[in-house]
């Protein structure tokens, strides 16, 4: 575990990692209500076509060039991770990693108490995540798994960032304002409103360039493509000390959970990846589905069935269009089976490994303390850069 990411001190000249002319946005947009909504659908169908290009350039280049690739993406650690995040995230991290970007994986323990009033089993879950992490083929020696409460000059960046955005800037943030609507009348605490300005530094401070998020997290994004270039306008008289990040977003469909609602862990309706065989087959017999006897993939008409067969799909490799034929006439229950065999055969192995790890737990600590270490010594060089060019060098 002696590798150290390459170079991290900026780059002078930023090579630019998608090209920058995006497809244009269809010119007429309407100005009735509809007109926020189709405009973020236009900026969403953009993003999905950099990511896309991204996605090309990181098969062709990422392996010859890993610091122009170099990822970073996290977790808040509220509690054990469930197959949604398996198959939208953890699985591309993997994928990543193994094609020679540089990845970085931030716990954002900090996070956690931006919209509850305590940590929680704060310690169990940064301890579980690291475990799910390297069960699912992170690879400690490429990857820095690191918690950001453990890094002083990450978060020491916060300071000049903050000084780079408005408060009106903030309060529009559609997700902190989501996340505020959700957390159930509690007035907006100061951590809420600047975390997006926190997660820029958990970007900012490796030079990471490739950002895998989901939809969700796409302003926060934004924003810390802002923060780069006003650093570098304001502070760094032009220099390009930051380079702009670029969001990739999964090709995962939004996932349901049991109940045929959202899947978050808050619902209860979700299979841990912790959770064993007969908890995984017990969950999906549960599930809800349709009077229905035929099954049939109709993700409009039908989403609590298109979503069982997307959740095999995601996890056999094949079109829910072809696994609802297969199905047809065998009803609700033999989809259920073939959903519990799909999820309890394709985590077997990383069920086994989480197994082995939590016998293990001094080398999991081990891991996190290596990577905080690691992400330290580059939070400092990155730190005494922006001092440097702020003239704070005494
Ligand atoms: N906010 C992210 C989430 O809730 C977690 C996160 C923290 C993150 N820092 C990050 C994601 C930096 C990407 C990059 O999922």
């Amino acid at each position: 575990m002696s590798h150290t990411p390459a170079s991290t001190t900026a780059p002078t000249t930023v090579p630019t990692t998608v090209p920058t002319t995006t497809p244009a946005v269809p010119a007429a947009v309407p100005a009735g209500p509809e007109a926020a909504e189709t405009e973020a659908s236009a900026t969403y169908a953009v993003a999905r076509e950099r990511s896309r290009v991204l996605d090309e350039l990181i098969d062709t280049h990422a392996a010859r060039e890993p610091a122009r690739f170099r990822m970073l993406t996290g977790d808040r650690p509220t509690g054990p991770l469930h197959i949604g995040h398996y198959l939208a995230s953890l699985r591309n991290r993997v994928r990543l990693q193994d094609k020679g970007a540089e990845t970085f994986v931030v716990i954002a323990d900090y996070q956690v108490v931006t919209d509850r009033d305590a940590v929680g089993a704060i310690g169990d879950n940064v301890h579980g995540l690291v475990v799910d992490y390297l069960a699912a083929g992170i690879d400690p020696a490429r990857t820095t798994i690191f918690t950001h409460s453990a890094v002083p000059a990450l978060n020491q960046l916060m300071l000049p960032f903050l000084s780079l955005v408005t408060d009106a800037e903030l309060r529009r943030n559609p997700t902190v304002k989501d996340e505020l609507a959700l957390s159930g009348g509690r007035p907006l605490s100061g951590l809420l409103l600047t975390y997006p300005v926190h997660q820029a530094a958990d970007i900012l401070f490796c030079h990471s360039r490739v950002v895998p998020v989901g939809r969700d997290q796409l302003p926060h994004l934004e924003l810390t493509r802002a923060i780069a270039r006003r650093f570098n306008q304001r502070y760094a008289g032009g220099q390009g000390v930051f380079a702009e990040p670029e969001a990739l977003l999964g090709e995962v469909p939004l996932l349901l959970g049991t109940d045929g609602t959202k899947m978050a862990k808050s619902r209860g309706n979700v299979v841990n990846l912790r959770d064993t065989a007969d908890e995984t087959a017990a969950r999906i017999r549960a599930a809800v589905t349709d009077g229905e006897r035929r099954i049939t993939f109709e993700p409009e008409r039908r989403p609590a069935v298109a979503n069982l067969l997307t959740i095999a799909g995601l996890f056999l490799d094949e079109s829910p269009a072809v696994l609802a034929e297969r199905v047809g006439d065998g009803g609700a229950r033999a989809l259920k089976e073939l959903v519990t065999e799909a999820v309890n055969e394709s985590l077997a192995d990383h069920r086994r490994r989480r197994a082995d790890l939590a016998r293990d737990p001094a080398y999991v600590t081990a891991v996190l303390h290596e990577g905080n270490a690691r992400a330290a010594a580059v939070a400092d060089r990155t730190l005494a850069t922006v001092r440097a060019v702020m003239g704070m060098s005494y």
